[in-house]
This record gives C-alpha cells, sequence and structure tokens, in this order.
C-alpha cells in the first residue's frame, strides 16, 4: 500500500528557500573574499587576494558581490508576490510561540541531544518532548533570526550600496552603522546556518524533512512524531 504523505511545501516554498541558500552561499564567499583586513580574515589572506585576482580585481568583486545581493531581494519580491499567503502562514507559524510548551522543547531537545535521556531523569524531567506544531522550537528561533537577520543585512547592504554612489560626508555615521549590522547580522544567522544545516541536512531522524524541501510532501508517520499538533490539524482537516 502507498505511504500516506501530507503537502507541507508548496513549489513556491520550495523554489524560495533554494533559492535563498544559494544566494547566501555566493554572498558569503564573496562577502568573506571583500574583507581586507588580516586579523579578522577567517581564511587569512590568501583567498581574498585569490578570488580578487579571479575575477580582475577588488572592484569587480564588489560589484558582484552587489549584485548578487540585489537579485537576493528581487528573488523575495518576487515570491511575495506569487505566494503572499503563503508568506504570511510563515510568519505567523514562526513568531507564534507558546512559551509553556516551546521552551520546555527546547531545553529538553538541548540536553537529550547533549547529555541524553538519562541526564533528564536525574534531574526529575520527563524525557519526552512536548508536542509541536507545523514547526519545532529550534526551527523557529533558527528562522526568527535569519528573517531578522536577513532585513538587517538587506537594508544595510542596500545603504552601503548607495552609500558608495550618493551619499555625502554628512553620512559617515550612519554608513558605519550599516557596516556594523551587517557583519553582526551575518554571524548570527551564519552561526543559526550551521545548526540549522545539520539538523535538517545531516541529522538521520530529520530525513523525511530534508526530502520534503524537494518533494513538498511528508510521510503520515514522521508528522505525527516530531510536528503532532500539525498533524493533529491535518487529519481534522484544519480545525
Ligand atoms: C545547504 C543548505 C541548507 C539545507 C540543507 C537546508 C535544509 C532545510 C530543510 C530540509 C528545511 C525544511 C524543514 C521542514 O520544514 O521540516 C529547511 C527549512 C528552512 N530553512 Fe533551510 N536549508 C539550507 C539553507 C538555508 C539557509 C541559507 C537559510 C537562511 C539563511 C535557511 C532557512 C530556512 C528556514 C527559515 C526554514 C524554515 C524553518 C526551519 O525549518 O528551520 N536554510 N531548510
Amino acid at each position: 500500500m502507498p505511504k500516506l504523505m501530507h503537502k507541507r511545501h508548496d513549489a513556491s516554498d520550495i523554489f524560495i528557500h533554494w533559492f535563498n541558500a544559494a544566494c547566501w552561499l555566493l554572498l558569503l564567499l564573496t562577502g568573506v573574499g571583500l574583507i581586507q583586513n588580516p586579523a579578522i580574515d577567517p581564511f587569512g589572506s590568501g583567498y581574498p587576494a585569490a578570488l580578487r585576482s579571479l575575477v580582475g580585481g577588488g572592484t569587480n568583486l564588489l560589484v558582484i558581490h552587489e549584485a548578487i545581493g540585489v537579485l537576493w531581494i528581487l528573488g523575495f519580491v518576487f515570491y511575495l508576490a506569487v505566494n503572499f499567503k503563503g508568506a504570511r502562514f510563515f510568519l505567523a507559524e514562526v513568531f507564534t510561540v507558546s512559551p509553556g510548551r516551546d521552551l520546555p522543547w527546547m531545553f529538553k531537545k538541548m540536553v537529550l541531544m547533549t547529555l541524553g535521556p538519562k541526564a533528564l531523569k536525574t534531574m526529575g524531567q520527563d524525557p519526552n518532548l512536548p508536542e509541536q506544531g507545523y514547526y519545532n522550537m529550534g526551527q523557529k528561533a533558527f528562522a526568527q533570526a535569519s528573517i531578522v537577520g536577513g532585513v538587517i543585512i538587506a537594508v544595510t547592504g542596500v545603504v552601503m550600496l548607495l552609500s558608495d554612489r550618493t551619499f555625502g560626508a554628512e553620512s559617515t555615521v550612519m554608513i558605519g552603522w550599516a557596516v556594523a549590522l551587517h557583519f553582526i547580522a551575518v554571524g548570527v544567522v551564519f552561526a543559526g546556518l550551521l545548526v540549522h544545516i545539520y539538523m535538517a541536512a545531516i541529522s538521520p531522524e530529520e530525513r523525511p524533512g530534508f526530502r520534503s524541501m524537494f518533494t513538498g510532501v511528508v510521510p503520515d508517520d514522521y508528522a505525527k512524531h516530531h510536528h503532532r499538533l500539525w498533524w493533529d490539524k491535518v487529519r481534522t482537516g484544519g480545525k
């Protein structure tokens, strides 16, 4: 008998996710190449120098970085135009936190992943995780950081882009803040991204969730076990 599957992602959701991931990769690769400070260069000065010579100099590298950034923003504008309803659903799910259920989930999940169920029992805690909805609290925390961080990166990126062309000396303080916030937001989202990629693509128990980012659907048993409150809604037709 074919497995019962539930729809989780629309084609436009899948498109924007992988478009965003591809842009992030290219923006990180080109952005790190723009850093010209041996004291903070993550890969040493060899990588920026090699990348700059590959694209014909630092000015070209900056133009490429800016062009990918503008394309990234336009991709989201396109997605909002095509699936505004989907974006609203996503934002509502991600920013709805139920402290009584989600905070214990987060705490227990971290203990389970590091020390195991015995540790929770020794603390007098039930090792079973509280039921979660469409997203679990870990996914929500990363999504919140990547949305807020993404908006900061886009706005500060546009400020820096315009500063090269139109702003005068009186804007120096604003540009200084834009540079600092751009770096901080990239750092915070990148830290979350390492965990996100591990949880979403490497951890075997999340494999059906990973496949759903290509097929759009998840098996019934996975939905029931990982997203029980969402599964309940799907089973009762959304009531
Ligand atoms: C190799 C890179 C990536 C992989 C393998 C990956 C994998 C996944 C998967 C499998 C999901 C679906 C989870 C589910 O609905 O059950 C997902 C969701 C999501 N991804 Fe990614 N992703 C990658 C890169 C990124 C990047 C670069 C960002 C943003 C900076 C991002 C942001 C999100 C968000 C906000 C969600 C929804 C919330 C969540 O599930 O955490 N992803 N990703």
